[in-house]
């Protein structure tokens, strides 16, 4: 998962949003702390369910990573006042709160329901808005299959 988030995270600028979907363990944060690999982030990237939103700086762009779980209303998010013009935001449980910052972002959902295996996960990804057009989908979607396979 963490390889599949390095592949992403190479491809992103500053205004992509990212919305990360999938249960509890499924693998968001891990995701994500590849993804930060990708946009040469240093430092560590820890979960932020408790403190919402952390900044990691970096050389090339920032990562605003949120994390929406204890988060009621997407009223309550807005009221962070989040600056994300600049930075790759990625959002872990973001489903209701993305448009707050976005109009257009990236959906990965994980799932690991269907697996047999404790280690296999599924993964989904869907360009909401504009930003993901059907042919940058396919490559990226055909750069997950590199890693995995
Ligand atoms: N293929 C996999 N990808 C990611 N994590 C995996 C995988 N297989 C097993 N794991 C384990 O599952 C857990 C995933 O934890 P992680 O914190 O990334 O999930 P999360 O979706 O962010 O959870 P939360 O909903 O609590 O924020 C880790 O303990 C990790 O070791
Ligand atoms: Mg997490």
């Amino acid at each position: 998962m963490a390889e599949l988030g390095t592949v992403l995270g190479q491809q992103l600028a500053p205004g992509d949003a990212v919305c990360l979907v999938g249960p509890l363990g499924a693998g968001k944060t891990t995701f994500t702390r590849g993804l930060a690999r990708g946009l040469e982030i240093r430092g560590e990237v820890t979960s932020p369910t408790f403190v919402i939103a952390r900044r990691h700086r970096g050389l090339r762009v920032d990562l605003l990573h949120c994390d929406a779980y204890r988060i009621s209303s997407p009223d309550e998010f807005a009221d962070l006042d989040l600056d994300t013009d600049e930075a790759v935001t990625v959002v872990e449980w973001g489903q209701s709160v993305m448009a707050e910052i976005s109009d257009s972002w990236l959906e990965v959902a994980i799932d690991r329901s269907s697996s047999h295996d404790e280690g296999t996960r599924q993964v989904t990804v869907c360009g909401r808005g504009d930003r993901w057009t059907a042919t940058q989908l396919d490559l990226l979607i055909a750069a997950f299959r590199r890693v995995i396979s």
